[in-house]
């Protein structure tokens, strides 16, 4: 178990008596990484790559060492892997809107699976729709919730452009075993898209173990401000496609009759970005690094799988994860006859933060019969005392429902 770290966060410490279980959706901000901003703002601030003076040379050396910081993180061959975007969702649509577009032809096919969040769902949708290309659903086993291998070796085809996967589902916390989805796609030369968002700030990450061809992710998800997110690139993929956005910052030469673009990454960075959102996401890797991501794998493990032995044993809980496959913090379930939103409600009331509703994953969520998800969410901050409010909080939704 990790000791004291909830006293590096503020917000829990301004709310005693909290008990924050909703970390999948966003997480809290440690000092450090508040901090980090906070002096950018009142002692470097200028903008970026443009001015000529001291302080903005600082600020650019301070945007590209966040680069050089989360290449190193992930194991990135070079910082210039690295595009800066505003989330995960955004990274997800340069890609589709980019080399997806000029890829996909009428006929070809885009393989995604049935536990992607919406935003590595809807743009490869979009995208097949648009193109008269066929969008084929690779589904999970329901005994074990894990995607089904079987079926995906299956549905990929030599028409097959794009094997778009989660690396760790945001409802179930099942992570699909990538290097093999990446052997998969390889085979017939599809492209792999890696969702990492929900991976990442809980499993360690080596992208060399299997060279994905992108992958995104959100540092809001991570400690880091909200607002910022990382698309790691292939420098070939990241060399041939054409820009997402066009504008300031992103070009080399512009006359009346053209343009020509600037060299990956900045060719996708179009217009100011949140630079103070770079330097957020460093400092929270450094603080996540200090404290080892294999720990908080496995505190928030030991939690998520402590909550899933008490609600059980509380009967009338239905938990979907198989217990000895968690291996993160994430918890679905759902209370009989009971509306998810009537339980998250009476939680909130007790100061208990979960989340429920289809948690933007609704084709998951009707695959599994479902209306509707009860998501507990567990991190590096959280406590056995969290787990006591949960417990307590179900108690109490039981009493009022099932008198
Ligand atoms: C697995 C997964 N992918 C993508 C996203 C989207 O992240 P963002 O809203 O930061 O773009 C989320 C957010 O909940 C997520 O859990």
């Amino acid at each position: 178990m990790l000791e004291g770290v909830q006293n590096d966060f503020p917000v829990l410490k301004n709310h005693p008596g909290l008990a924050y279980l909703d970390s999948a959706a966003s997480t809290q901000k440690p000092s450090v990484v508040l901090d980090a901003m906070d002096h950018f703002y009142r002692f470097n601030y200028a903008n970026i790559h443009r001015g000529v003076y001291s302080l903005s040379e600082q600020a650019t050396a301070s945007y590209e060492a966040a680069r050089m910081r989360i290449a190193r993180f992930i194991h990135a061959k070079s910082p210039e892997n690295l595009v800066f975007t505003r989330n995960t969702t955004e990274s997800i649509n340069l890609v589709a809107a980019t080399i997806g577009e000029s890829m996909v032809r009428e006929g070809d096919e885009i393989v995604v699976t049935i536990m992607e969040h919406h935003a590595n769902f809807v743009p490869w949708q979009q995208l097949a729709l648009k193109k008269g290309a066929t969008l084929k659903v690779v589904g999970i086993d329901r005994e074990t919730l894990e995607l089904d291998m079987a079926e995906l070796a299956s549905a990929i085809t030599d028409k097959t452009r794009f094997v778009c996967c989660t690396m760790a589902s945001n409802v179930l916390g099942a992570t699909p075993n990538v290097a093999e989805v990446t052997r998969l796609a390889r085979k017939f030369g599809a492209l792999t898209v890696f969702d990492a968002a929900q991976f990442v700030p809980h499993h360690p990450l080596d992208i060399t173990s299997f060279e994905p061809d992108f992958l995104a992710l959100s540092g809001h998800k991570m400690l880091g401000a909200d607002g910022f997110g990382v698309l790691y690139g292939k420098s070939e993929h990241l060399a041939s496609m054409p820009p997402f956005m066009t504008g300031g910052d992103m070009i080399e030469n512009v006359t009346i009759e053209k343009t020509t673009y600037s060299q990956p990454p900045q060719k996708f960075e179009a217009g100011t970005p949140f630079i103070a959102g770079a330097i957020s996401l460093h400092s929270a890797i450094d603080y996540l690094e200090n404290i080892g991501l294999d720990r908080i794998q496995e505190h928030e493990t030991e939690l998520a799988r402590l909550a899933d032995e008490k609600l059980r044993a509380m009967g009338k809980v239905r938990l979907y994860r198989n217990a000895n496959r968690i291996h993160n913090g994430i918890l679905p379930f759902n209370v009989e006859g009971v509306h998810p939103h009537d339980v998250a409600t009476i939680l909130g009331d007790m100061d208990i933060c979960v989340r429920a509703g289809h948690h933007c994953a609704q084709p998951l969520i009707h695959f599994m019969d479902e209306i509707a998800m009860i998501r507990a969410s567990f991190y590096l901050y959280n406590t056995e005392e969290d787990v006591e409010r949960l417990v307590a909080g179900i108690q109490k939704t039981l009493e009022v429902f099932h008198k």
